[in-house]
């Protein structure tokens, strides 16, 4: 499509829309639905012809209705590029009021968007749910509609469904009564005044469990009180619309509630803490968290009708890890926080997704955080977050934040870690330097305003400074609207020092650097009268002069930049490492940017390898995270050279030591990082081969029946397991995937088994992949894997380019499976790929991955050089140390 074809992808905007009545009977024999609504609508100018969003649907009949005519439209045009619907009328509509009644039906397809079908089996049988999936532009595929987010309606829900069935909408019913033999007719209360991809619709067997969460709650103990709080509802089931509870609900498909008991916790404080902390309270008498077999994303915020797929909602006491916990309860207070951000006030078009995204990605760790203080979950959002962005963001093929899009497929891209990880690092640096009491009035500020309405970026950065003074807007723009961000570098100079910014970027080949300026609050650590202090300068132009001399920039990575030191700071860095005095967070950061610095080819590899031996005796595992991920991405660029395995010795002389340390069993009284740490140590010493781990963790593998593996190992162990093992465990690791029911376990198991890497287990995997084994909702996450997988890179390219045409066909259509999967691409680190993959690309053509792919190429470059660059460097550091 043509950029001006692109751009009028809009809906004309002369009439809106007031209020939807919709009717869906589905068929979930025959997958098919059909529907008919009644539309209120206000229209400013008098034509011929109403426009709305329509894709996949046959429409019957549309009739328009005002005070003074009534008119069936006598012709119906689809624009099948632009998904919309044209009715045509003999006379002309005019300028007021009015309502067009439409008759429908589609198919509930495979597709996981719009109104599609799920599958499971329970008791030997195949059950099936229809469920609705529309954000971003995807109500369209249900129901005729406008669907753009400024167009907020109230939506008037009836439902047609089998008896047996149950349905779940953002409502709760008000009315069932009998339809024809065997159905009942479910309607729900109106809903808020809201945009149409938050509507939700799910059909099928259900089971539940409830809680109540308090909506003023003024209680100071509510997050240390005893966990469950099922039974602290109000004394009478139907009292609870009095507003002072809101009913939440867990569901699962039949046999699963069991594993709701931690979700349903989670949700109740996460609710709690947002009434609190926005000072707005959630308006639904309901809040229901509904777990689906089949999703494409992990969770999905519809007002009150919160969906999910099951690893990001189900937890199993018995079966799952503790990063799995973490990550459900990550993945509800987002969603919970969109109610709020998202829902309430919503952005006015998709340019503004980040708005969402970016803030709620932020926000679920202050909830998290006031949940379970425990975590310290904020370091987590350091290596979660914070360095994703970093690493993104460093490509010249990166984009604004805020950024204009037009078509389905261009919004659909966004949805992605410039949206969600640098949207949330940049509003947490934000949030630092107004402080806490501004940023939450800022916020409490900007909801109440907007509620019920449509906002810009800039409506939230007038609401912050309305209640701080400070220029947040000119600070704020320069991280929004312009790509990449900045590398600072010090310098000593005197007393003092001299801080110089450029952009930073991850490739070596020359740019201009000096084109764009951020406005940087800068905090700094430094020592005067032997005591540390710190302090904070606001670095706006190329260079600013200190006159203190920092010890290390950036105090707590809370600005989103890197930092490059002259050798006297680092050198007193690294003292202070050994030394035990420098925070998690800071020697974090230090490592962080020293491999990034060394793949940009500021300093050579050698010297971040160097470094990374001065953490030794590092004992937390975002650290070591770190460390690991800077180690893996230059393996990745030396792993077909002669000295890998050399390198290997390298990677066991910190890794070694380390799982000896943390051991195969849970030590008392350790804390939450420790957990993450043993799995991290595990993999990592079983994966480049240490002889006692890989020992140990065969043992442990074959033992499990008699004694089941401990979750929060398994999925090391695993990995071990397959990244040693060959055809005997292939068909074990087959075996179990193909009987597991539980979809993290399943996960597991898989990813563990895209990472055999013998030649016939890697074709094994690539004919398992394609078979019905897997569901379309983990396939990309499968073949990434695979893909992933050093021994397997290539043959999987030659499978991506022949299956192509299939394998998009069958789950990419619209989707985001090509923009995940493309990232995978960048593992190549050879030309001849590269120059293989745009002649590809060049004729089968990518839509809605067209950056991702961008991307993909610059870091193959980038990695070429790299290696052409330090391959002796690394060789001869090796030689002499190892
Ligand atoms: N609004 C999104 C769901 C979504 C994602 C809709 C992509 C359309 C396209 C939801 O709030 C979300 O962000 N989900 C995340 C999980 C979250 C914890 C990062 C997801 O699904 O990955
Ligand atoms: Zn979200």
């Amino acid at each position: 499509m043509k950029a001006n074809d692109k751009k009028s992808v809009r809906l004309p905007n002369h009439i809106s829309p007031v209020h939807y009545s919709l009717s869906i009977k589905p068929d979930l024999e025959s997958f098919t639905f059909s529907g008919s609504e009644k539309i209120k609508i206000k229209i400013l100018k008098g034509s011929n012809e109403i426009t709305l969003h329509s894709k996949d649907l046959d429409i019957e009949t549309a009739k328009y209705k005002s005070d003074k005519l009534e008119v069936f439209a006598d012709k119906i045009s689809y624009d099948i590029k632009k998904e919309t619907a044209t009715f045509h009328f003999k006379n002309k509509i005019k300028k007021g009021n009015g309502e067009l009644s439409i008759i429908f039906s589609g198919v509930i397809s495979e597709s996981l968007r719009g109104f599609y079908r799920s599958k499971y089996t329970f008791d030997g049988k195949d059950k099936f749910i229809a469920t609705t999936q529309f954000e971003a532009t995807d109500a369209r595929r249900a129901f005729p509609c406008f669907d753009e987010p400024a167009h907020k309606a109230v939506f008037e829900l009836s439902l047609i469904i089998k008896n047996e069935h149950t349905a779940i909408s953002n409502t709760l019913p008000i009315n069932i009564r009998e339809h024809e033999s065997g159905y009942k007719i479910v309607s729900f209360s109106p809903s808020p005044k809201m945009s149409t991809y938050l509507l939700a619709f799910i059909v099928g067997e259900f089971e539940y469990i409830e809680g109540y969460a308090k909506k003023n709650s003024t209680s100071v103990n509510k997050f240390s009180g005893p966990w469950m709080r099922e039974d602290e509802g109000p004394d009478h089931e139907n009292s609870f619309t009095d507003s002072e509870f809101t009913k939440i609900r867990v569901y699962t498909t039949p046999g699963k509630t069991h594993q709701a008991k931690f979700a349903l916790d989670v949700a109740i404080r996460s609710l709690d803490f947002y009434n609190d902390y926005f000072a707005i309270p959630y308006p639904l008498p309901t809040l229901d968290l509904i777990a689906l077999p089949d999703f494409e994303s992990g969770a999905m915020e519809n007002w009150g009708a919160v969906t999910f797929r099951e690893t990001a909602l189900l937890v199993d006491e018995e079966n799952s890890s503790l990063s799995n916990k973490q990550w459900v309860a990550l993945v509800i207070a987002h969603e919970l926080a969109h109610q709020w951000f998202g829902n309430l006030v919503t952005m006015h078009w998709w340019t503004d997704l980040w708005l969402n995204e970016g803030f709620a990605s932020y926000i679920e760790y202050l909830a998290i955080d006031k949940i379970f203080p425990n975590w310290k979950i904020w370091n987590h959002f350091l290596t979660l977050d914070h360095n994703i962005a970093l690493s993104l963001d460093s490509l010249n093929n990166s984009h604004p934040i805020e950024i204009e899009v037009h078509h389905p497929n261009e919004i659909n891209e966004i949805f992605d870690k410039i949206s969600y990880s640098k949207g949330a690092s940049i509003i947490r640096m934000l949030a630092l330097y107004l402080g806490e009491n501004d940023f939450r009035d800022g916020l409490r500020y900007y909801l109440k305003k907007h509620s019920y309405k449509n906002t810009k970026t800039i409506n939230l950065w007038e609401a912050f400074e309305k209640v701080s003074g400070k220029k947040v807007k000119k600070m704020m723009n320069s991280w929004t609207k312009q790509t990449g961000y900045p590398l600072v570098e010090m310098k000593k100079s005197g007393l003092g020092a001299t801080l110089c910014q450029e952009r930073f970027y991850s490739s070596r080949k020359q740019k201009d650097k000096n084109k764009t300026f951020w406005q940087i609050p800068i905090s700094y650590s430094y020592t005067k009268n032997e005591k540390e202090n710190v302090d904070q300068i606001f670095l706006e132009k190329k260079s600013l002069k200190i006159n203190n001399k920092p010890e290390k920039l950036n105090k707590d990575e809370t600005s989103f930049i890197r930092v490059k030191y002259d050798k006297e700071t680092l050198d007193n860095i690294k003292k202070e490492i050994t030394g035990g005095r420098m925070s998690v967070i800071d020697r974090l950061g230090i490592i962080r940017d020293t491999f990034a610095l060394a793949e940009s080819g500021h300093i050579k590899a050698s010297e971040a390898m160097e470094l990374s031996l001065v953490y030794k005796n590092e004992d937390e595992f975002i650290v070591w995270s770190e460390i690991a991920s800077g180690i893996n991405k230059i393996k990745n660029i030396i792993s077909k050279e002669k000295f890998s395995s050399k390198y290997n010795k390298y990677i066991l002389s910190l890794f070694s030591p380390l799982a000896r340390q943390m051991g195969f069993e849970k030590k008392l009284g350790e804390d939450h990082s420790a957990i993450f740490l043993r799995n991290l140590a595990i993999s990592m010493a079983g994966s480049y081969g240490d002889k006692d781990v890989i020992n140990k963790s065969k043992k442990i593998f074959s033992n499990k029946i008699l004694k089941p593996i401990e979750a929060d190992i398994r999925g090391a162990i695993y990995g071990v397991i397959a990244s040693n093992g060959g055809a005997k465990e292939w068909k074990e690791f087959e075996r179990m995937y193909k009987k597991e029911n539980m979809h993290e376990e399943k996960d597991r198991i898989g990813r563990a088994m895209m990472m055999l890497r013998n030649q016939k287990e890697i074709k094994n995997n690539l004919s398992f992949i394609m078979t019905k084994n897997i569901r379309n909702q983990d396939f990309p996450h499968m073949l990434a894997i695979l893909w992933q997988n050093v021994y397997a890179r290539d043959d999987i390219w030659k499978f991506i380019k022949k299956n192509c045409k299939y394998i998009l066909k069958n789950y990419g259509e619209g989707g985001h499976f090509l923009s995940r999967v493309l990232p995978s691409l960048v593992n190549h680190t050879d030309l001849k790929t590269l120059k293989d993959a745009k002649k590809f690309f060049k004729k089968n053509s990518a839509p809605g991955a067209e950056r991702t792919l961008e991307q993909a190429y610059e870091r193959i470059v980038s990695n070429a050089a790299w290696i052409r660059d330090d391959k002796k460097i690394i060789k001869n550091w090796l030689e002499k140390n190892y």
